[in-house]
């Protein structure tokens, strides 16, 4: 089988004939779900292009292995290793049927020497990736931050956001996220991202000391995006088994492995709520339009100042904001004397056959170029922590546009 390399852009500066040249001293393989592509310290002989399927990429720390990044259909492996010099810096698993090409190493590094292109969009990604590949303790990055989806009224549409926001940063910006689901009772994760429960925090409750093993074993892998998910107990009797203090000690085993532990949380405000607000780093309180979501928003939002949580730390998301008739945002900011920071349009069209289909919006193509999409990328890239001047512009453009603002 011949594969057309043009069609990755790491090989776009390459000319055609090169190219041409190149799909025939390169080899092609298939691999099923869960193979080990390469082993840590295995010498590298090949640069290996994604062609099909994803992979992880996983780097053991004093017996722990921990996810350094995925690779997806037209990534690269192993740039660091062959131009470094040195054996496999990582191991690599894919985690759904593959076709890998392999291209050997001193074809590789001829094409380098002779196409300055080339060697441009091989530096650039080395210096993407060589600090993470050749840090040794793997505990040098920060902790992961943590971020929660909270109201006390449902409907607002933390679950659906909060599942888009964390699949987003797992597939598109290559995050390690965690997300929780502590909806004990009646969590939706399970269905928004089309998982199997089995696996769940309720078999966490009897360990007698737990361990970062113990957690990782009772994590859901969302296969489209790499996302980690820890679902609720899968009968709703068993919610009350999950303490404060055991939700509490899993964040904090999670937090050095990982960059973000998004929390969907149930329409309550209970110590189990508290703790987690507590230890957030950020609270995104989400609303509508509504007046009793105003009502109960404002409530919180006045609770949060007696409880000292600082203001920067809670961002007001108003979700389905374009189609509520008879209240302006301007209106709700006022009478809530605090900043709406995210604005998400209603969008049913989109959003509920993403959730019948238990297919995140952020991963279907029909969600393209919506303002729903843009409104989500918009909130991933300010926690991300990316330039959000584009997002933040679009949206403004729309809004005025809906309003006759401007
Ligand atoms: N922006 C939106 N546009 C259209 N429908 C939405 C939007 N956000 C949420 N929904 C719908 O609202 C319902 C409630 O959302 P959900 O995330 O379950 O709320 P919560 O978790 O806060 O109770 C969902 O079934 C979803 O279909
Ligand atoms: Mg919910």
């Amino acid at each position: 089988m011949i594969i057309n390399l043009k069609n990755f852009s790491f090989f776009s500066t390459l000319p055609t004939r090169e190219l041409e040249k190149l799909s025939k001293q390169c080899r092609v393989q298939q691999y099923t779900s869960g193979t080990t592509i390469l082993i840590e310290k295995e010498e590298v002989k090949d640069l290996i292009l994604v062609v099909e399927g994803q992979l992880s990429v996983l780097k053991n720390y004093g017996g722990e292995k921990k996810t350094l990044f995925n690779l997806d259909p037209g990534d690269v492996y192993g740039e660091v290793e062959i131009l470094n010099g040195t054996k496999s810096l990582a191991t690599l698993i894919g985690y759904q049927e593959l076709r890998l090409v392999y291209i050997p190493k001193e074809v590789y590094l001829r094409l380098i020497g002779l196409y300055q292109g080339f060697a441009k969009e091989s530096r650039d990604l080395y210096s993407r990736r060589a600090n993470l590949l050749l840090e040794e303790t793997g505990d040098k990055g920060q902790p992961a931050r943590v971020i929660t989806f909270f109201n006390v009224k449902g409907g607002a549409g933390k679950s659906v956001i909060s599942a888009n926001v964390a699949t987003m940063l797992a597939r598109f910006w290559k995050k390690r996220v965690v997300l929780m689901d502590l909806n004990l009772a009646f969590g939706d994760q399970a269905i928004l991202l089309g998982l199997n429960n089995d696996k769940n925090i309720h078999k966490l409750v009897n360990k007698k000391s737990l361990k970062l093993s113990h957690i990782e074993e009772q994590l859901t892998i969302h296969q489209p995006s790499g996302l980690k998910v820890l679902l609720p107990p899968s009968l709703p009797e068993h919610a009350e088994t999950i303490r404060p203090e055991l939700v509490e000690r899993i964040i904090d085993l999670l937090k050095p492995h990982y960059d973000f532990i998004i929390i969907d949380t149930h329409n309550q405000l209970t110590d189990l709520e508290l703790k987690i607000l507590d230890i957030s780093n950020l609270i995104m309180l989400v609303m509508t339009m509504e007046l009793t979501f105003i009502k109960n928003t404002k409530v919180l939002l006045d609770l949060f100042q007696r409880l000292k949580i600082p203001r920067e730390k809670v961002k007001v998301i108003l979700n389905r904001a374009f189609k509520s008739l008879g209240l302006e945002p301007s209106k709700v900011e006022k009478s809530l004397r605090y900043a709406i920071s995210y604005f998400i349009p209603s969008a049913g069209e989109i959003v509920v056959p993403s959730v019948n289909k238990g297919v995140p919006f952020v991963l279907s193509k029909g969600s393209d170029g919506s303002g729903i999409l843009a409104s989500v990328r918009q909130i991933c890239a300010s926690i991300a922590g990316e330039n959000t001047d584009n997002g933040t512009w679009s949206m403004f453009a729309l809004f005025k546009e809906v309003f006759g603002l401007g």
